[in-house]
């Protein structure tokens, strides 16, 4: 059964994947030129062609094109660590969540996607990445995501509300933890991801002697591969990403 392009629409051709967000103009790809307009006949699955001949498959924008097409100010977290934290952190459908900093809203957005009745508070002290990620949020068309801007360790002075989930992805992020502890309800969980492993040891420690329990301080290591007919090896280069320590708090 067909059914008719709402956009945002996504225009596919092996792994390039190119964004649309309006069915006038042209789109430029390495590939050959696009004429827009003619999207406005075509159904999901069809396919449209560049002024070369190079066909493009034309699909709808899903949660999985939201850290391919995001706009990026703040280094975003990566989707194997978004993963981990919402399938670890005992988000459901209906959570309150606490997300500081928004940066460029990668994490905040996953989380009020598999949060479609709950809502997300998120923090950003800078406007300027506050507006990059509004604009994010708008594109993926989330309405249950509150901005807020300012720094969290004050802004939160005026919670009254109990959180399911708190997640925290910025500097100084262990300053904030007694106060995370304060706001969240039993059984809530706090996650905290950080690049290096210093901040995270320091993290952990604090959380322990707070009383979290189910703590857990990791890495997740993601390796693509590629297929050639010499051989088979990875090509990921930086395998690295960051540390996440989950705890709940009890
Ligand atoms: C690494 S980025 C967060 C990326 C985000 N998790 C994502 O997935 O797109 C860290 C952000 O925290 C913000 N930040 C740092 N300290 C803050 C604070 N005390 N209150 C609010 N935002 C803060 C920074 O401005 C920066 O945008």
């Amino acid at each position: 059964m067909s059914e008719k392009l709402e956009l945002p629409v996504v225009l596919v051709s092996g792994k390039d994947s190119f964004l649309v967000t309006s069915f006038k103009g042209e789109l430029h790809t390495h590939k050959g030129v696009i004429n827009l307009e003619e999207l406005t006949e075509k159904n999901y699955g069809d396919e449209v062609r560049t002024h070369k001949g190079q066909s493009f498959k034309i699909l709808p924008f899903s949660p999985s094109d939201f850290f391919r097409h995001f706009r990026r100010s703040a280094t975003p977290i990566m989707p194997k660590d978004i993963g981990a934290i919402i399938a670890m952190s005992g988000l459901r459908p209906d959570s309150l969540v606490l997300d500081a900093g928004t940066g460029s809203g990668m994490l905040a957005a996953y989380i009020a996607y598999f949060n479609r009745y709950g809502e997300v508070i998120t923090v950003e002290k800078r406007r300027d990445f506050a507006e990059v990620a509004r604009k994010n949020f708008k594109l993926a068309k989330l309405k249950n995501i509150h901005q807020l801007i300012g720094d969290v360790n004050y802004i939160s002075d005026g919670f009254k509300k109990e959180f399911d989930l708190i997640v925290l992805d910025m500097k100084d992020d262990y300053v904030f933890i007694p106060k995370a502890k304060d706001i969240l309800r039993v059984g809530g969980y706090l996650a905290v991801y950080n690049p290096y492993i210093e901040p995270s040891k320091r993290v952990y420690e604090i959380m322990k002697k707070a009383d979290f329990v189910e703590l857990e301080c990791f890495e997740l290591l993601k390796s693509n591969y590629e297929f050639k007919k010499i051989g088979t090896r990875p090509v990921t280069r930086v395998w690295h990403t960051g540390f996440i320590v989950i705890g709940r708090k009890c």
